[in-house]
């Protein structure tokens, strides 16, 4: 018997992600993007973002729906990020999955953003380690999540207090004078940098707060320190060496991030790593992790960059492996949740 075709549509932020996939295989991943429209403001817009959602939603489906080489009637299923994320852009989601799964009188999967993110690995390397630590890091969010089974949820362990590690690369990229979103340029300017040039503040990992905060972060000490660093070389006239200081700061963020997931997967007895998030391309954050890794004897498992951003097929691989397990599927009149909980 075929495994079941799902179509996903996930729509929390500034991409609008239709993906397709049967039982664990990849057939189509559309994505439109607003992230230029954004680019001017420094960050997302949430009413730019909603109106880019309704304008993309129709042609993105079609456009899925082509390349997997399906018609719409073929769909089993339909999933849809419920939440959390911005609530304009979620209810543009919500609402088209609705009018899909209506109808073609098929069910519809709602479902959480971040468990899509872990669920999406299961298109690259198959099935999910029995147990494993998550740590999602993108512009929105920055969670280590202890993961048992996909299909029941995740378990939250420790977030961002303040900005999300993709915030703290954008905001530091701002004040280098790079473009938005700064990550990617980051990463590159840091590759010719000296990343012992200067040592920036790693948050939140004082004995202290690790009593309180053991699994949490913080970034904007880091993003302020660097900021100060940068002003008090302009004031002096001197030139800013931007790849030394990309360098460094993007040694802090990867050191506090590998360190705590790793200390986490300690914690929970977990041998395997999973990273997503914009922030997981990062390259010198999957080094650092594998390197790290490996010393504690735990595997890392990274989806490849694509797969990491926001999408739709991460949303079409979590409802795959609902429909799967048998899971009941959602209420017609689901909501959308911005502040879902995890
Ligand atoms: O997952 P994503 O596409 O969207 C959400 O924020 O949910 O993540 C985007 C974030 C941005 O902050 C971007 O600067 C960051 O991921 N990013 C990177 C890299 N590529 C993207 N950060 C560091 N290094 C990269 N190579
Ligand atoms: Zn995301």
């Amino acid at each position: 018997k075929e495994e079941p075709l799902i179509l996903g549509i996930e729509t929390s932020c500034d991409e609008t992600g239709v993906g397709i996939v049967r039982g664990q295989t990849l057939l189509a991943d559309a994505v439109a993007s607003s992230v230029e429209e954004h680019a001017r403001f420094g960050g997302v817009v949430p009413e730019v973002a909603s109106r880019a959602h309704l304008e993309a939603m129709v042609p993105t489906i079609r456009r899925a729906c082509e390349t997997a080489g399906i018609r719409p009637t073929d769909v089993d299923a339909v999933a849809v990020t419920s939440g959390p994320g911005l609530a304009g852009a979620l209810l543009v989601g919500v609402a088209a999955a609705k009018g899909l799964a209506l109808s073609l009188d098929k069910p519809i999967y709602g479902v959480n953003h971040l468990a899509a993110h872990v669920a999406v690995d299961t298109l690259e390397h198959g099935d999910l380690p029995k147990g494993c630590v998550a740590m999602l890091v993108s512009g929105g969010h920055s969670s280590l999540l202890s993961v048992e089974n996909i299909t029941d949820g995740v378990v939250p362990m420790g977030s961002t207090i303040d900005d999300a590690a993709g915030e703290a690369f954008d905001k530091v990229a701002r004040v280098l004078g790079l473009p938005f979103p700064g990550g990617p340029w980051i990463d590159k300017a840091a590759q010719d940098g000296d990343r012992l040039y200067v040592t920036f503040p790693r948050g939140l990992t004082s004995q202290r707060d690790l009593e309180r905060h053991r699994f949490d972060f913080s970034f904007s000490g880091l993003k302020t320190a660097v900021a100060r660093w940068v002003e008090a070389r302009r004031r002096d006239g001197e030139d800013v060496p931007v790849n030394h200081v990309a360098a460094a700061f993007q040694e802090a963020v990867c050191d506090v991030l590998t360190r705590k997931a790793i200390d986490a997967c300690k914690d929970r007895g977990f041998e395997h790593l999973l990273i997503g998030g914009g922030v997981a391309a990062n390259s010198r954050l999957r080094a650092m992790a594998e390197e790290r890794a490996a010393a504690a004897g735990i595997t890392v498992r990274v989806p490849r960059p694509g797969l990491c951003t926001d999408n739709g097929a991460m949303v079409a691989a979590l409802g795959s492996e609902l429909v799967r397990a048998g899971r009941t599927p959602s209420p017609l009149d689901l909501p959308a949740d911005s502040s879902m909980p995890i």
